[in-house]
């Protein structure tokens, strides 16, 4: 028997990064960041020079199949020996994440190393496709979403409190754009799987209240 996945999908700032996070600790489960994976594409491609353009898509998934990537423990991203994990999470590279991540190439590349995530006791993998073509099988689906205002919010406040500055009209007009690229490619959109429960995270509700909800539906599901 493979090991149990719960997928949490959902658009960017929905808040699944941490309730995927979350979940996967409180039962003991692997993570899987699949964002981070086109995030370390973009990155890649970008320090090489090559435009993120679809006439260079299969160079970008050539580059991308000989990276070194590993999750340490600990949460931090290494590419080879370097340190990534605070240059994959600005809103650039998030943007050029999405570029990369509509090539068809580029996501074949990432599947393998994605499904290799997968190991006992469970995996909790967290992204846009998770549900509909990476885990198909996957015992728990979720669709974790909310307002792109609130999303915006919500961005808005974690970029002060860590000290940076920030602009809500940009931050909504930078996620509206990553939405519509991400919801309208033809290569796995996103787009809710047919048997993902559906949870809005809207501002009224906590982090806490969603993982209490997925944990909850994942008991049903034993
Ligand atoms: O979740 P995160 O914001 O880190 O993802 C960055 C970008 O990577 C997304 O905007 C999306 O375009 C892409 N992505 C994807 N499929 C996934 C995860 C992320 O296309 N499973």
């Amino acid at each position: 028997v493979p090991a149990p996945v719960i997928c949490i999908d959902g658009p960017t700032a929905s808040g699944k990064g941490t309730v995927a996070s979350l979940v996967a600790q409180r039962l003991g489960f692997a993570l899987l960041d699949s964002g981070a994976l086109y995030r370390i594409a973009g990155l890649a491609a970008t320090r090489a020079g090559i435009p993120l353009e679809a006439a260079h898509a299969q160079q970008i998934a050539d580059l991308v199949a000989t990276l070194h990537i590993v999750f340490t423990p600990d949460q931090r991203v290494l590419l080879g020996a370097e340190d990534i994990s605070l240059a994959i999470r600005t809103e650039a590279a998030g943007m050029n994440a999405s570029r990369v991540s509509a090539f068809p190439a580029v996501r074949q590349a990432l599947l393998q190393l994605q499904r290799d995530f997968r190991r006992l006791p469970g995996l909790v993998a967290d992204g846009r496709d998770m549900g509909t073509v990476i885990f198909p099988d996957a015992a728990l689906k979720v669709y974790l979403s909310a307002s792109a205002q609130c999303r915006a919010e919500r961005r808005f406040k974690q970029l002060i409190d860590k000290g940076l500055s920030a602009n809500i009209a940009d931050l909504l007009a930078d996620l509206q754009a990553r939405d519509a690229r991400d919801m309208q490619r033809s290569a796995a959109p996103l787009k809710p799987a047919e048997d993902a429960l559906h949870w809005d995270n809207h501002a009224e509700r906590t982090i806490e209240q969603a993982v209490q909800q997925v944990l909850a539906w994942w008991e049903q599901r034993q």
